[in-house]
């Protein structure tokens, strides 16, 4: 099967090697790609202007049999309703990726299919809203409607940053269009973890959890991010609530399509709130999760080009997924000033030369220098060192002593990793 992956994270990387081992793989391609993807396998051409035209082209020029779509932002647009007549895609088309791309309308089909989550209104106008605040007790949870690359939601006690929030999204309109309409939810307490299912259109089968850090500091402190790392499995997700979660949240969702003719194909990313046993949905994204997928892809024993492939065509052939009976941890290391603005073209030659073999490295905002044969940061998240071990301890001691002994200026990292809070 000759393959093209979209994207240019660190989950992009991970999903590259991944595949890079299967059998049923001919020739790969990655756009954009970043330094960790093999500079052959990187799309020459510039896609970016035109990019849904110039893709068709490019997936009959190079025979692609199927495309791996990474990040949100092109599902939601369309992509796959776009390639669809022109090869498989692994991915939902926009009609079932709007429950990423619209949390207003992601709630409304929760509550229509009776899948737990946060009460929740819906408010257009900053004065509603605002004065909606004084009904509710803090801490409050203000969200963007539409995208927002992680940072549309606020969750915070204080009613003055709430009201900001609020104004910052409706009147100022910092997020554009993405903010024409925010959700006051209910807060959620308990304990966070991310499930993944790949998706065929009748089923979903899930990948085992994983937690994953979003604060920028420790000790869960500071903004939210895309993530500073991520752990599985998850200690407190046992099979019993597995089993809920399948049936309550996921089958739900697959049913819920299926009423309105919509057939999910492709990933879906719950991520949940943990309390006494249960669960209730705080989102759902069209796409894997990162850092996620960088712990979860190393343990995963099924061939992932196989299922995105049988996800593509509406038959996946398992109910049930192999994982290695291993923990993994991730640690992302980041920009100083990330999630804010953050230094770029940080030199990680060095740094890249030193990893121990017990470790895997996944790119995230990288690039090669083919010149000067010298790796380079392009972004706030810059790389993934993951391990896999017999015990979390074991493995961030692997991963903190290596990242002690080889500091990077202008970097930092979070230091509690695989701590349960
Ligand atoms: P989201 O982009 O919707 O996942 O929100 C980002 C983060 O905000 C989540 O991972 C949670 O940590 C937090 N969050 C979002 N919604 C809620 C909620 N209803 N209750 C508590 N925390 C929430
Ligand atoms: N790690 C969170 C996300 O991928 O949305």
């Amino acid at each position: 099967m000759n393959v093209l992956i979209i994207g240019s994270g660190g989950r992009e990387h991970c999903i590259y090697w991944k595949i890079l081992q299967s059998p049923l793989l001919e020739e790969i391609y990655v756009y954009p790609g970043n330094g960790g993807i093999l500079e052959e396998h990187i799309v020459k051409e510039n896609l970016f202007l035109d990019f849904f035209k110039k893709l068709i082209q490019f997936v009959e020029d190079k025979k692609i049999d199927l495309v791996i779509v990474g990040p949100e932002q092109p599902l939601v647009d369309g992509i796959a309703n776009v390639l669809q007549n022109h090869c498989l895609v692994f991915g939902p088309t926009k009609e079932a990726a709007i429950i990423e791309g619209s949390k207003s309308w992601a709630r409304d089909f929760m509550n229509q299919n009776k899948i737990p989550s946060a009460k929740y209104k819906v408010f257009t106008n900053s004065k509603e809203a605002i004065h909606f605040l004084e009904e509710i007790h803090p801490p409050y949870v203000i969200k963007a409607d539409g995208l927002a690359a992680g940072k549309g939601v606020t969750v915070t006690s204080e009613r003055s940053l709430a009201i900001q929030a609020i104004q910052d999204i409706l009147d100022k309109k910092i997020f554009g269009q993405s903010g024409s309409k925010i959700l006051i939810e209910e807060f959620l307490e308990g304990q966070e973890a991310s499930v993944f299912a790949f998706c065929d259109g009748n089923q979903a089968v899930l990948m085992q959890p994983a937690r994953d850090y979003k604060r920028a500091y420790d000790q869960n402190t500071g903004p939210n991010t895309g993530g500073m790392g991520s752990v599985s499995p998850v200690e407190y997700i046992n099979e019993e609530l597995m089993n809920q979660i399948q049936k309550e949240i996921f089958d739900k969702v697959m049913n819920g399509f299926k009423k309105l003719g919509i057939s999910y194909k492709g990933l879906l990313y719950a991520g949940l709130m943990i309390k006494d046993g249960k669960a209730k949905i705080v989102e759902f994204n069209c796409r894997f999760g990162d850092p996620e997928t960088q712990v979860l892809l190393p343990l995963l024993q099924d061939d992932l080009l196989e299922l995105c492939f049988q996800s593509a065509i509406g038959r996946i052939s398992k109910t049930h997924l192999t994982f290695k009976k291993a923990s993994s941890l991730g640690v992302v290391l980041a920009a100083k000033g990330y999630p804010q603005d953050y230094k770029k073209n940080i030199n990680l030659t060095e740094f890249l030369n030193n990893v121990p073999e017990n470790l895997y490295i996944f790119h995230a905002g990288t690039k090669y220098d083919s010149q000067s044969r010298e790796f380079y940061s392009t972004g706030g998240r810059i790389l993934n060192i993951v391990s896999l071990g017999n015990s979390i301890e074991e493995n961030r001691f692997k991963i903190y002593d290596f990242l002690e002994k080889n500091p990077i200026e202008n970097t930092f990292y979070r230091k509690d990793i695989g701590i349960l809070y």
